[in-house]
């Protein structure tokens, strides 16, 4: 593996590698998607090729993770092939210090909540860009909505003072349509989120809505690649 030479992608490598590192040979792995995950399921899938690892079986949260994981040999079951979930690890686009998450920026967060809420330890991985001291300030929150209910969810997203915006394709004509044929709503909260608990069941409860971004309570550890006096390293909480 070559060390990467781009700061912000050096620390995701960095963090990627060290949350790989805590996988043991027997485990049943839920495989979260983006960037910094991707260093992971990279890392795993070296480690079983050299025969450090054994018998890991991997459970997928997105189709980009299931493509990174066959290109990496790390063999993949589904939900109703296994009882539980050793370890999860999976990325973030903000964290707060109560290691609460706003996730999805990949449209993947419907299919991340179930794996990573079923493991047996949830491990988020980001760098340190990553760290908000409320969520909300850095990021919009995303919102898995089904598509005949786009236009009441928005306008109710938008009683509850967010301002929402439907997610629109790059290189595709139209919003993004997420890999449970759903579409995406980003909702700006002024002034950061409050209570992650309660809006986190408050849009769960609006008729139309699949999923959305916020993992309050959800994560064990949270694993931070940073930079520090031009060295990279990682650190935990
Ligand atoms: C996918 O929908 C997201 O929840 C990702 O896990 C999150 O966006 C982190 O991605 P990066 O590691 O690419 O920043």
């Amino acid at each position: 593996m070559s060390i990467e030479t781009d700061p912000v992608k050096l620390m995701k490598q960095q963090v990627g590698y060290a949350a790989a590192a805590r996988v043991q040979s027997g485990a049943i792995v839920g495989l979260g998607t983006g960037s910094t995950t991707a260093y992971a399921i990279q890392a795993i899938g070296e480690r079983l090729q050299s025969g450090e690892l054994k018998d890991i079986k991997g459970v997928p949260t997105s189709f980009q993770t299931i493509v990174l994981a066959r290109d990496f040999g790390i063999p993949l079951v589904s939900l109703d092939e296994v009882d539980h979930i050793d370890v999860a690890i999976d990325g973030a686009d903000e964290v707060d210090p109560q290691k609460n998450l706003i996730k999805g920026g990949g449209a993947a967060h419907t299919q991340e909540k179930i794996v990573d809420t079923l493991a047996n330890q949830f491990i988020v991985v980001v760098d340190s860009s990553k760290l908000s001291d409320k969520l909300g300030t850095n990021f919009l929150l995303p919102v898995e909505v089904i598509p005949m209910a786009v236009t009441p969810v928005m306008r109710m997203l938008a009683k509850l003072g967010g301002t929402p915006t439907l997610r629109m394709g790059v290189k595709k004509a139209g919003p993004v349509v997420s890999d449970n044929g759903n579409l995406i709503v980003d909702v700006k909260f002024e002034g950061g989120i409050n209570d992650p608990v309660e809006l986190e069941k408050t849009l769960n409860n609006i008729p139309g809505v699949v999923e959305n971004g916020i993992f309050a309570s959800v994560a064990d550890l949270i694993m931070v690649g940073e930079i520090k006096d031009g060295q990279p390293s990682v650190r935990q909480f």
